[in-house]
């Protein structure tokens, strides 16, 4: 038996038990995997506690990703692009970190969705930690031009300087909502409309729109919320509604990056397209 959790503030919400448990049936591992609430403040001691009970490694999610970076005494280049960590190993050698998010989305894009990444522009919403996480392998993936967009500008632009520090190959840029508008009505529109706009926001959270350009959704392939809903989210709905040809919520990128962090720890990567399947529907039927 194989200890694992996922702890974070909340955490009652968390599928990640589900996930784990379902991966672990793939392949007839027996292992725990509960859900560890810690105090604002309070990860590392929630985190030791798990260890020295024996715990194998654990899932980070919202507010400790970059908790659980400080923390780690080795984490991968992916990580260290995302200043942040979802998935902790204990080894002998101490905390190893990684960030499995942007393979989630990756795998989610290119597998489920059926996209090719090699040479696409991406427009991101939003330049908080879900952002971070996943520019790193987006471009590793093959995609050549990212821009992030933002109401703070100047926290945009930050996080294209921080991220431009580790070498990738594309091209990262930042901009604003009315730049975007700008852009509409520009000459370059046509260069620069975008294949895949990702909603990486909290804005849906709060049942508002984005302000990007109903043009920018009708030329696209695909708008993605990285948050998942039992029905369309305020995102897909406005891209849907502008004439974008595809949309998806986020579920299969959780799916994705748990499936990575089962990989990380078990040195088997698991199949999820059926648990997205099982999870989708007990999710839409909730
Ligand atoms: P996370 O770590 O999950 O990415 P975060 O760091 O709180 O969360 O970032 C939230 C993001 O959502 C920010 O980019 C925020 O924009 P600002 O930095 O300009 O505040 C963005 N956001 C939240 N509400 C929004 C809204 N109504 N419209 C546009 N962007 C919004």
């Amino acid at each position: 038996m194989k200890y694992f959790a996922v702890i974070g503030h909340p955490v009652a919400h968390s599928r990640s038990p589900i996930i784990h448990q379902a991966f672990a049936k793939q392949f007839g591992h027996e292992i725990t995997y509960a859900r560890l609430h810690a105090a604002p403040g309070g990860f590392a001691d929630v985190l030791a506690a798990f260890q020295a009970a024996g715990g194998h490694g654990v899932n980070v999610t919202l507010p400790f990703k970059l908790d659980a970076y400080a923390i780690c005494s080795e984490v991968s280049d992916r990580a260290k692009s995302a200043a942040a960590v979802n998935t902790i190993a204990f080894s002998k050698r101490g905390l190893i970190g990684d960030n499995t998010d942007g393979l989630g989305l990756v795998d989610d894009l290119s597998g489920r969705l059926g996209l090719k990444l090699e040479g696409l522009s991406v427009l991101i919403c939003g330049a908080g930690g879900a952002t971070r996480g996943v520019i790193a392998p987006l471009f590793e993936a093959g995609c050549r031009h990212i821009r992030v967009v933002n109401r703070d500008v100047q926290k945009a632009k930050q996080l294209c300087i921080d991220i431009n520090n580790v070498p990738h190959h594309g091209a990262l840029d930042a901009c604003s909502y009315s730049d975007l508008q700008t852009l509409k009505s520009g000459r370059g529109f046509d260069v620069l409309g975008f294949d895949v706009l990702i909603n990486a926001t909290s804005a849906g959270l709060a049942g508002q729109r984005l302000d990007v350009p109903d043009v920018m959704f009708a030329k696209s392939r695909l708008a993605y919320d990285m948050v998942y809903a039992a029905k369309p989210t305020v995102f897909m709905e406005q891209a849907m509604q502008a004439g974008c040809a595809d949309s998806s919520d986020g579920l299969g990128m959780l799916v994705g990056q748990a499936a990575h962090a089962y990989a990380l720890w078990h040195g088997v990567m698991p199949q999820t397209a059926p648990v997205y399947k099982d999870l989708r529907a007990a999710i839409d039927g909730q």
